[in-house]
């Protein structure tokens, strides 16, 4: 596996650092560790013992502890991480970082540092609106620290402006960006398909299912930030076009078949999309009419599957093909099938019974099947599902996994 990185996460005041605990718990998922120091005043908001059991590490508060000194150093905890990360960071840990203030572990550890800093300051809109935050901020900033938002929204102080802690996946996104991880896909291309398809029956209606896209479209974001020059073949959905991808629109499984073999050779695909299985024989010219009809039959014809024309494909199979499995039952079961029938190298399968809320949702339950095994995968935001199954495509095609 890609060494994970090692994160010294300074936590200082604000009502944003209960955020810092959500932000360790999905940097573990993503295969991150976490160091926490925690300032006076971020102790003020969320105690050592959270931090202690999310992190699975002591956290370190007292610069002039005895034991902490003894046991681990400020030089330490920097020299043995790859990032120090100070989320939230307050208006007044910023100050103390542009002026070289040193009267506590956090702002010590901060000035005596060779690694690379990323700040994500959190504070009421007319604290970051100051000039003295503005001019603090611009300093690091020329000094090479990353700085991650603030957002804008409504605060926790009741007023709505900028100033908002940015959402974990974006901290953690930035983190893996600036860690250079994103151009573990350099130099490969990888092809996604997405949402469901719009099959015709007739100039106005059709066939479609509840497919969002929400996991293709992901998907294709974190492969491009791994640096694979990524084709997403998307079908009708709500989603933004993901910066950093080629887009494709189709409608039709036919549409989205020829846009996929359009695309080879390619080095990965990945196939999101809910394809409809069947579409109407012959879709009608005009608009069907009722005619005084109680019942209509609707013939219908199978459509062709663009995973197993991939993964089957005699002159350009892709070296890696990954299919999804949305199962109601004996999921791994049913996915461990169609691994072998589609002829493809991986299946994500999850459970999409009612009551999980997969379709449409936010979170995702994968089970990864290949010939190797089954890997089981904790709960995850589809966003986490992807960035993870980016890292472990890259793990795979680097060779570090059979
Ligand atoms: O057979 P089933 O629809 O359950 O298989 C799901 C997997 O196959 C998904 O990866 C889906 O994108 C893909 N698929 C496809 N073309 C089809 C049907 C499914 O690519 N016509």
């Amino acid at each position: 596996m890609i060494p994970s990185a090692r994160i010294l996460l300074i936590v200082s005041g604000g009502i944003a650092a209960y955020k810092s605990l959500e932000l360790i718990r999905r940097g573990r998922d993503r295969g991150m560790s976490f160091r926490v120091i925690l300032t006076r005043g971020g102790a003020e908001f969320v105690t050592p013992l959270s931090f202690a059991s999310i992190s699975g590490e002591k956290v370190y508060q007292e610069l002039f502890s005895l034991t902490d000194e003894a046991e681990m150093g400020h030089i330490r905890l920097s020299r043995e991480a790859d990032l120090i990360v100070v989320a939230p960071a307050s208006a007044d840990l910023l100050a103390k970082m542009a002026h070289g203030l040193a009267d506590d572990l956090a702002s010590t550890t901060l000035l005596a540092t060779d690694k690379p800093v990323m700040v994500a300051p959190a504070m009421n809109v007319m604290m970051w609106a100051n000039a003295a935050t503005q001019a603090n901020i611009a300093t690091l900033r020329a000094r090479g620290v990353d700085v991650v938002g603030p957002g804008s929204g409504d605060l926790a102080c009741g007023e709505e402006g900028s100033g908002r802690l940015s959402e974990p996946h974006d901290i953690l996104d930035a983190i893996e960006r600036v860690l250079g991880h994103e151009k573990l896909l350099s130099g490969l291309k990888a092809l996604v398909t997405s949402g469901p398809t719009h099959e015709p029956i007739d100039p106005v209606r059709y066939i479609a299912n509840r497919s969002s896209g929400k996991q293709g479209h992901a998907i294709a974001a974190a492969l491009a930030k791994l640096g694979a020059e990524t084709l997403l073949v998307s079908g009708p959905t709500r989603e933004a076009d993901p910066a950093g991808v080629a887009v494709r629109h189709v409608e039709t499984a036919a549409q989205m078949l020829a846009a996929c073999e359009a695309a080879l050779p390619v080095d990965i695909a990945v196939c999101a999309a809910a394809v409809a299985d069947w579409r109407p024989a012959r879709a009608g010219n005009q608009k069907l009419k009722k005619n005084g009809a109680n019942t209509k039959s609707l013939d219908l014809t199978a459509n062709p599957d663009i995973l197993a024309t991939l993964a089957q494909s005699k002159t350009a199979r892709p070296r890696l093909v990954i299919g999804f499995a949305a199962e109601t039952e004996q999921v791994v079961k049913h996915a461990e099938e169609k691994l072998k029938k589609k002829g493809c190298d991986w299946i994500l399968a999850n459970d999409v019974s009612e009551n999980t809320g997969t379709f449409g949702g936010d979170a995702n339950t994968i089970h990864l099947v290949s010939a190797s095994g089954v890997e089981d995968w904790p709960t995850l935001s589809k966003q986490d599902v992807a960035q993870r199954l980016a890292r472990r495509i890259a793990d795979h095609l680097r060779g570090a996994h059979a």
